[in-house]
């Protein structure tokens, strides 16, 4: 976690995109986890997730065309289908045998839910149930089909380790998110007090009651609650219950390489009417993570130096978690065992 780099963790699900970025017959070529990624919805609407380079001679396949149901590389117009079997080499003379079905660029496990696409990168090739993770997580309160009313992303140039700990961090938002709206700056901190439990692959904040005078959750009906998860590979899935609405905020981390990361937001609500005001909403959004994007940048400054870190008790208890379960998680991986979380029920307490 020191440097500027961090290790990225494979045999999980990641966040690649909002599903609405991709049409039928379109293509989007991405750097993900450290692989080059082809996804694609084909005329089926069914998504697809590629390996973006030819086996042939190995220019990338983005520079081809996509006609719907097969990629034409841009080279020698090898064509593959959505699942990265080569079906057509043009070239071939009459009657000449080849088996083309032996013939792939390889392809990522992909899942549409929710209105997000997730991609799976295997650590050996491994499929999603063997790895233990059949499925992408799901959001609380909401249906299969139904989409994000609220999105937004930014790349942050960090690795996955500082944006998780920026994400976890209970402390630096009278400092860094000082806006009119939000915080008006450093000086009521009052002292906090939650509970945290483990779960499968992280830990919650445990679901309790928001104060009454919270202006932004009156919209859902007091009295409201909320329950906070974080998990591997680098989610924040926030469940925010109101006597009439529900709400549910994904913050997803998606590393690009070992230094930069990609930090999408997504809301859902149940209360229709709110789509009115997605302008306002997103552009207050975004403000509030560029503040965190602006800190990681400066942030970068010092890091350059190499200087040694430190994690204090209990506001970056949470920093240390993920350290902590990030470890074990590659240590049972390394070692071939089931991951068991190293984390046990507790208190935290600081003031903010
Ligand atoms: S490099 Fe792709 S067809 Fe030759
Ligand atoms: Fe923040």
């Amino acid at each position: 976690m020191q440097g500027l780099t961090a290790e990225l963790i494979k045999g999980l699900w990641y966040v690649a995109a909002p599903g609405r970025d991709l049409k039928p017959g379109k293509m989007l070529n991405k750097t993900l986890v450290g692989e080059p990624v082809l996804m694609g919805r084909a005329a089926n609407g069914e998504v697809f997730a590629i390996r973006d380079v030819c086996p042939h001679r190995g220019i990338p396949l983005h520079y081809g065309q996509f006609d719907g149901q097969s990629i034409q590389c841009c080279y020698h117009g090898w064509r593959f289908d959505t699942s990265g079997t080569c079906v057509e080499i043009p070239s071939l003379r009459e009657g000449q045998q080849m088996d083309l079905a032996k013939i792939k660029c390889g392809s990522y496990p992909c899942r549409e839910r929710q209105g997000l696409i997730w991609i799976f990168f295997a650590k050996n090739g491994e499929t999603p149930a063997e790895a233990g993770q059949p499925e992408p997580p799901a959001m609380p309160d909401f249906a299969d089909e139904v989409g994000p009313r609220f999105h937004i992303m930014l790349p942050f140039h960090c690795s996955v380790d500082h944006a998780a700990f920026g994400l976890m961090d209970p402390t630096h938002a009278a400092y860094v998110h000082t806006s009119w709206w939000f915080k008006k700056g450093a000086k009521k901190l009052r002292p906090k007090e939650k509970k945290f439990a483990p779960s499968e692959l992280g830990w919650s904040m445990v679901r309790h009651e928001l104060p009454p005078q919270n202006i932004a959750y009156k919209i859902l009906g007091t009295p409201v609650t909320t329950e906070i998860s974080y998990m591997l590979p680098g989610l924040r899935i926030e469940n925010i219950r109101g006597a009439k609405y529900q709400a549910t905020g994904l913050t997803a981390l998606t590393p690009l390489s070992e230094g930069e990361t990609e930090v999408h937001q997504f809301f859902w609500v149940s209360a229709g009417w709110m789509s009115t005001f997605k302008p306002i909403f997103e552009h207050l959004m975004r403000v509030f993570l560029d503040q965190d994007r602006r800190v990681v940048i400066q942030q970068r400054e010092g890091l350059m130096h190499q200087p040694n870190l430190m994690l204090i008790n209990d506001a970056d208890t949470q920093a240390r978690w993920w350290m902590r379960v990030k470890d074990a998680f590659l240590k049972a991986q390394a070692d071939g065992k089931p991951f068991e979380n190293p984390l046990r029920p507790m208190t935290l307490r600081w003031r903010s």
